[in-house]
């Protein structure tokens, strides 16, 4: 992606992988891409809203103790959740983000600063940061420079947990989403399954296929369950409700595995 109209001394933007949850899990790195920022931009995302804009305000207090940074949060636009036309939706609320980002660079960034995101997990997976910076780099009203950094993702945090590789012996692996799972109606071998509220594996499963879930990974939340589909398929829904009542919001990710490659 080219970036339009930029000199040397134009802002730069830093996409910073901070990991799923500890601190611990951050690199040297995303610490060395902190310390250079003048302003950390927050994207609103809704309901986890406070506690991951508070986990950021910390990850920076921690690594940053001498301060000489500000956050600036960055409102979003009204989103229909349940549009006839998702990808359409999805879309037009990008554009409405985009405009509002826009503007928050022109208010905040001078010649020669230096913006973040703070990106959760690793910035190439399932997160529109690096989508909507490319795409203010390309339209050129705002001249910028960006690099990206990366991290660990809830996929590693998930496969390390439950001290398990991702795929048996030179099998592929599926990273999909719990509503393209419905659509697919299950099928791969070995399946990643993120952004699933819904517990779409009860659907589409078989009951000897085997799950492993994980939900606030690396964090003091942690919960995990793992065993084959029929066992444990109604403790991991009646579990996550519970949690995500209890605590007010939930991230859970789970590898689910057919018991033969196919
Ligand atoms: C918008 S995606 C972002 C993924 C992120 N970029 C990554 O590398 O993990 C959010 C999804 O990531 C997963 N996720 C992120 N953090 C998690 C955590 N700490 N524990 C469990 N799942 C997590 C969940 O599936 C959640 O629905």
């Amino acid at each position: 992606m080219t970036a339009t109209g930029v000199r040397d001394d134009s802002p730069n933007l830093l996409l910073i992988g901070i990991g799923p949850g500890d601190p611990k899990q951050i690199t040297i790195e995303a610490i060395e891409a902190m310390r250079e920022a003048d302003v950390f931009f927050v994207l609103d995302k809704g309901e986890h809203k406070h506690t991951l804009l508070a986990l950021r305000r910390e990850i920076c207090e921690r690594y940053i103790p001498e301060g000489g940074y500000r956050f600036v949060e960055i409102p979003d636009p009204p989103r229909d959740r349940h549009p006839d036309d998702y990808t359409a939706e999805v879309r037009a609320w990008h554009d409405g983000r985009l405009a509002k980002i826009e503007e928050a660079f022109a208010a905040e960034l001078a010649d020669g600063q230096v913006g973040a995101f703070l990106v959760w997990g690793d910035p190439a997976l399932y997160d529109s940061t690096l989508r909507i910076v490319e795409q203010i780099a390309e339209a050129g009203r705002f001249p910028v420079r960006y690099r990206v950094i990366p991290a660990v993702s809830s996929i590693s945090a998930l496969a390390a947990a439950h001290r398990i590789l991702l795929n048996r012996i030179g099998e592929p692996i599926h990273i999909t989403t719990g509503r393209r799972l419905l659509l697919d109606r299950g099928g791969d071998t070995n399946q990643v399954v993120m952004l699933d509220s819904g517990c779409s594996f009860l659907e589409v499963a078989e009951p000897d296929d085997h799950i492993w879930w994980g939900a606030y990974l690396g964090t003091d939340e942690e919960i995990l369950i793992c065993g084959t589909v029929a066992e444990v398929g109604q403790l991991i829904k009646v579990t996550r409700e519970e949690a995500r009542i209890r605590i007010g919001w939930i991230l859970d990710v789970y590898l689910l595995r057919k018991p033969e490659y196919r």
